[in-house]
């Protein structure tokens, strides 16, 4: 590892983040969101070793924007459109009446469905509505999770003996390891409508929308406390898989003893060794270690700054109770967290089970220490100054659990956007993505024409298509910038749920051969983990443009070439176009 060339921060986290932060960020006048420097204070207590992540970074405002207002009287009226949910009385007398927060019919679990289309079993005990309280956590004290690489034989004897006794337990008790991994199939793969909306059998998924990364911290959070709970100490935390650091780009080995409770018998054999490839498609790239390595800290660069500059961007795309699932993945939950979910997976099971597919990954225990991580991309995506949604649809979504003493709770997302209120955080490592921008291959190019969006959508997408499309606006102003982010949508996006999906998405590119993970000429990917279900679903996928026509000395072009390169199975895209997101993280 020291020979890698790349900029190597100091181990003090606190002077690293924020000095590597300025350095980069003070020879830029771009306004793009890490220009704000709020939200890097960085405490590290060197005495005992147990470092805080900032905390000044997850207030939630009470205050409901102007743009959450004007989505609100949009839905008002889609409301009344259809019919009238809610009476035209209220009509602009009772806004919170038209609230439409999430929640999933608990209490009324019904079978899920795996990729084949077969029924599973996935639900928890049925819980009777009378025994269900609602949790709100008032943590006292904050443990430290740690890196996988780094535990001690210490932690990991707790660790193990927590999942041996869960994997004991009755596969009846909420708290057993195989519930444990229902969870994540009920929610996913079909086990639940939305409350309200069972009739219409609206089903509730948490992938690919607003709920991503809040679901995840609440169910991981309720598995750690039955963990501390097994092994019999509340100061317990569970790991995270550094996969942003070179020495986490690998599988961590303490999941690697095949005597162990940790381990799982089905994984892609071929990567438990290999460095880890973020941009993982289902193909193992031919590129060496140390460049995958370097690509992987500028696909994180991207995915944590370049396309995470608004909170739409990062969390993905609002989803009210009577919205159809799937409305859009956010950055993260894009790239790595699908690409790392495909390369564990074993490839000589039909659908890449366990970590491969949703409604099994949950049984690889590596799963809880994966989303850990990301998880932890949350936390440090508020301390680089990223705010979260103060849309109090989202903030009153729930979902429920059972705890570890085996009692149902609801869960509400507002409570969980303070982690030290959780009782947990994240152990200080170095983030050298921080510094890894992408380079342009080139500025100022001279595109070749194309057909415009109008000409080729919808299609389905067999082979390359390139195509034109005219920016509403050029050459915006500073002011303009910092207001709201330029934003490619590639929309209706049509494709089967049940299979491992991906295309990537490039900018004035005409020869993508060229363009690998390190350019900017790359802006991302869309990519699908097998679920269940529907079948076939409508999504789309947005990119962030303003940084990268910057980059690209592309910022007085009116028309941009927008390239999409299959690289599974084919899906059908409506179409794209460039408009403007205004819940933008600036000053
Ligand atoms: Cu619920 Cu990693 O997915």
């Amino acid at each position: 590892m020291a020979s890698l060339t790349m900029p190597i921060l100091s181990t003090n986290f606190a002077n690293s983040f924020s000095s590597s932060y300025v350095t980069h960020f003070r020879s830029s006048s771009k306004p793009t969101f890490p220009n704000r420097p709020r939200g890097i204070k960085v405490t590290c207590n060197a005495a005992n070793g147990d470092p805080k992540i900032p905390s000044d970074t997850t207030e939630v405002s009470k205050k409901i924007d102007e743009e959450t207002s004007l989505a609100k009287l949009d839905r008002r009226n889609v409301l009344l459109g259809i019919g009238g949910l809610y009476g035209a009385t209220s009509f602009g007398t009772n806004p919170s009446a038209y609230a439409a927060p999430l929640a999933p019919t608990f209490t009324a679990c019904h079978d899920s469905t795996d990729p084949d289309k077969k029924a599973i079993d996935c639900c928890p005990p049925t819980a009777a509505a009378a025994d269900i309280t609602d949790y709100v956590p008032a943590a006292t004290k904050v443990n430290t999770r740690l890196a996988a690489h780094l535990v001690d034989d210490a932690w990991l004897a707790k660790y193990k003996k927590a999942l041996t006794a869960m994997r004991k337990l009755d596969d009846s008790d909420p708290r057993s390891f195989k519930a444990q991994a229902n969870v994540h199939c009920a929610y996913c793969n079909g086990g639940y409508y939305q409350d309200g909306y069972a009739e219409s059998k609206l089903l509730l998924d948490v992938h690919s929308s607003w709920l991503f990364l809040p679901f995840h911290r609440w169910y991981l959070y309720f598995f750690e406390r039955i963990c501390q709970k097994y092994a019999d100490d509340d100061t317990f935390a569970i790991p995270f898989w550094n996969w942003d650091n070179p020495l986490g780009m690998f599988f961590p080995s303490i999941f690697n003893d095949t005597s162990s409770p940790l381990y799982d018998s089905l994984r892609n054999s071929n990567h438990l060794t290999k460095v880890l490839d973020l941009s993982y498609d289902g193909t193992d790239t031919s590129e060496g270690t140390i460049t995958v390595i370097k690509n992987n800290l500028i696909t994180m660069y991207k995915q944590m700054v370049t396309q995470a500059t608004t909170a739409t961007a990062f969390f993905g795309k609002t989803f009210r109770a009577g919205d159809a699932s799937d409305p859009g993945a956010g950055s993260i939950e894009t790239t790595p967290h699908n690409n790392v979910h495909r390369w564990v997976g074993d490839p000589d099971e039909s659908h890449g089970e366990n970590m491969g597919s949703f409604y099994s990954a949950g049984r690889d225990p590596v799963f809880y220490c994966h989303h850990a991580n990301v998880d932890r991309m949350w936390n440090l995506w508020n301390s680089l100054g990223g705010q979260n949604f103060t849309d109090s649809d989202w903030l009153n979504s729930s979902f429920y659990f059972y705890n570890e003493e085996a009692k149902p709770v609801k869960v509400f997302v507002k409570d969980c956007v303070d982690t030290k209120l959780l009782g947990y955080s994240y152990q200080t490592v170095d983030i050298l993505w921080l510094n890894s921008t992408p380079k342009a291959r080139r500025t100022g190019a001279t595109l070749p024409s194309a057909p415009t969006p109008g000409e080729v959508f919808p299609t389905t997408l067999e082979k390359t298509i390139t195509v034109a499309v005219k920016r509403p606006k050029k050459q915006r102003t500073k002011k303009e910038k910092q207001k709201s982010e330029e934003v490619l949508e590639i929309s209706g996006i049509e494709y089967n749920v049940s299979e491992f999906v991906k295309f990537d998405v490039y900018i004035n590119e005409d020869n993508p051969e060229e363009s690998g993970p390190e350019r900017t000429e790359l802006l991302g990917s869309f990519i699908n983990v097998p679920r269940g279900h529907s079948m076939i679903s409508t999504t789309s996928k947005s990119f962030a443009l303003t940084e990268v026509l910057e980059e690209l000395g592309a910022d007085n072009y009116e028309t941009i070439l927008v390239t999409l390169v299959p690289k599974s199975s084919t899906v059908t895209i409506k179409g794209l176009k460039i408009k403007f997101d205004n819940t933008k993280v600036s000053a």
